[in-house]
């Protein structure tokens, strides 16, 4: 009982950091996207040595969307060690306020305190979180229909299309790669919704180092900044 009236006030408190108001879901972003931009994002923290400038896609494309996802990394155990398969998320519009330094600590808060719940207890609450949000642009998970298991963005419930992703880079989390999953950069290899995509500022998603238990399933909850170009 106390746990969930702490995740009830986490969603109250997050929410509205998520999604710049609180209409329906599928309402187009209210920002324009014009004059955001991504180097601007990559160098505006100071992130050591890491060149994070190999994420940065061709200059021929723009950005059409720029979102966050929430949800969780999924992970079988084999022969030891977690191997990753697949993810899914919900994946929100904050055109408006992706400049906010409070959307990344709000989502580290939200992230520490979905590692507490396990599951299916998980995904319901991810779930619930995003009927209470407005601006939930697109569905994200993997499926095979590419011919291959795939990184999914399905815009459906926005009206909008879908992009199958291919990775092209994987860098390290340049904050605490232990805790939290690669920052990349797909191209996509099917549909229109976007031509490449970048995955930053991740939050969470990593399992620990090693597991006992051959095939146990493992989700853990993770966030992170989506940019989609076309
Ligand atoms: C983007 O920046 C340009 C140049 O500063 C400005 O003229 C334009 O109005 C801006 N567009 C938006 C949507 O803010
Ligand atoms: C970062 O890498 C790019 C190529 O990906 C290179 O052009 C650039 O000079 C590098 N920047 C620094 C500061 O090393
Ligand atoms: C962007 O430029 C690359 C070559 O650098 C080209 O292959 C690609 O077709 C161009 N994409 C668009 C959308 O014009
Ligand atoms: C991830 O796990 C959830 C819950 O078990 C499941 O619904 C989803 O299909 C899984 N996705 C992948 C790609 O394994
Ligand atoms: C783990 O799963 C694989 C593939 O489904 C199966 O072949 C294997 O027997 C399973 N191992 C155990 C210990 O359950």
């Amino acid at each position: 009982m106390h746990c969930l009236f702490k995740l009830m006030a986490l969603a109250l408190a997050v929410l509205p950091l998520v999604s710049a108001d609180l209409h329906a879901q599928g309402t187009q972003p209210h920002c324009s996207v014009a004059n955001i931009s991504l180097p601007d994002a990559l160098t505006g923290d100071s992130h050591g040595l890491t060149n994070l400038t190999a994420l940065i896609p061709p200059a021929n494309v723009s950005i059409v969307q720029v979102t966050i996802g929430f949800g969780a990394q999924n992970y079988t155990c084999t022969q030891g060690k977690y191997v990753n398969v697949g993810a899914v998320a919900q994946v929100f519009d904050i055109s408006c306020i992706q400049n906010l330094p409070s959307i990344s600590a709000g989502l580290s808060l939200a992230i520490n305190e979905l590692e507490s719940v396990a599951g299916e207890g998980l995904l319901n609450f991810i779930t619930m979180l995003a009927k209470m949000g407005g601006f939930k642009l697109a569905d994200h998970y993997f499926d095979t229909s590419s011919g291959a298991l795939a990184p999914v963005f399905n815009f459906q419930i926005s009206g909008g299309g879908f992009a199958i992703g291919k990775k092209l880079q994987d860098i390290p989390d340049p904050v605490n790669p232990i805790k939290n999953v690669d920052w990349l950069q797909l191209t996509a290899v099917q549909g229109d919704a976007a031509k490449f995509l970048v995955r930053e500022q991740t939050v969470g998603g990593q399992p620990p180092a090693s597991c006992a238990v051959e095939n146990e399933t493992l989700q853990v909850p993770y966030a992170a900044k989506y940019w989609f170009f076309g």
